[in-house]
């Protein structure tokens, strides 16, 4: 099955408004341009996703600057509930009223660091999905359980757990799995090819197992990892890598946009 290659930054807890307004400056007409996208027209782009994933005080000059060429802009992490008294989150309600299209859900540093637990990450998927927003879906196994030949047992678990907590109509909607090994997030080491693509075949054969077929085959399962200017165009020609959550290289704009268009 033919799927549209969806590429995403993830800025993490980067960049001050003045410098994401200098990314977007050189950005915007790069990525028009090498994309022959039509201007501020509002279509969407054609051949390929782009998103990028920004902190919340940058979800307004995001959309400002970013979503006339169709970019999607994606928040990082929300809360499952609707509302309520839960100082310092925000609702997939609120992300969609700000004008987000979805959301990242169980980054391993959300995991590591704030104690996301798969459980969690189900909640935040059904919340987001019923919310009519696109879920990204972070998974991943340490080095720890690599080398101890536990990657899939690992990846298996932390997809069916959260999948508990996600209604048949959530399960229903549009998600995309990003496969992140965590030994190399951020670390400048990147899964082989084909280390990459076995764990996101095996990823789409246990998506088979709870989900519609249909649903199974259309799902996008992307890359990330240390994905750069050098190494995307090899990971990206895999029949079951998707596309790639990009991050340390999606801060510069050169570099962000020669990924895109390796994957075109
Ligand atoms: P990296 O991060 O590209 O800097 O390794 C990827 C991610 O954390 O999503």
């Amino acid at each position: 099955m033919k799927r549209k290659k969806f590429l995403a930054g993830n800025w993490k807890m980067h960049k001050l408004r003045g410098d994401a307004g200098d990314f977007f400056k050189e950005f915007k007409p790069a990525l028009n341009s090498a994309l022959n996208n039509t201007g501020d027209s509002r279509e969407p782009l054609n051949c390929i996703d782009v998103a990028m994933a920004v902190p919340a005080t940058l979800f307004d000059p995001a959309l400002l600057a970013m979503q006339s060429i169709g970019v999607k802009i994606l928040a990082q992490n929300c809360h499952w509930e609707k509302q309520g008294a839960y100082t310092g989150e925000i609702s997939p309600g609120m992300l969609l009223d700000a004008g987000l299209q979805g959301s990242l859900v169980g980054h391993s540093e959300r995991r590591q660091y704030f104690g996301e637990s798969d459980d969690s990450v189900g909640r935040k998927w059904d919340a987001l999905a019923s919310a009519g927003l696109l879920p990204i879906i972070c998974v991943g196994e340490s080095r720890t359980q690599r080398d101890a030949c536990e990657t899939m047992g690992a990846v298996r678990a932390q997809i069916e757990t959260a999948l508990l907590r996600v209604s048949p109509e959530g399960r229903s909607k549009e998600f995309i799995i990003a496969y992140e090994p965590v030994w190399a997030i951020g670390t400048g080491l990147t899964a082989t090819p084909a280390e990459a693509q076995e764990v996101h075949a095996f990823i789409r054969t246990v998506l088979a197992e709870h989900l519609a077929p249909k649903r199974a085959g259309e799902t996008r399962i992307i890359y990330g990892g240390s994905m750069n200017a050098a190494n995307a165009k090899e990971l990206l020609m895999n029949p079951d890598i998707d596309g790639g959550l990009i991050g340390g290289a999606s801060l510069k704009a050169e570099e962000f946009l020669k990924i895109i268009t390796a994957g075109v």
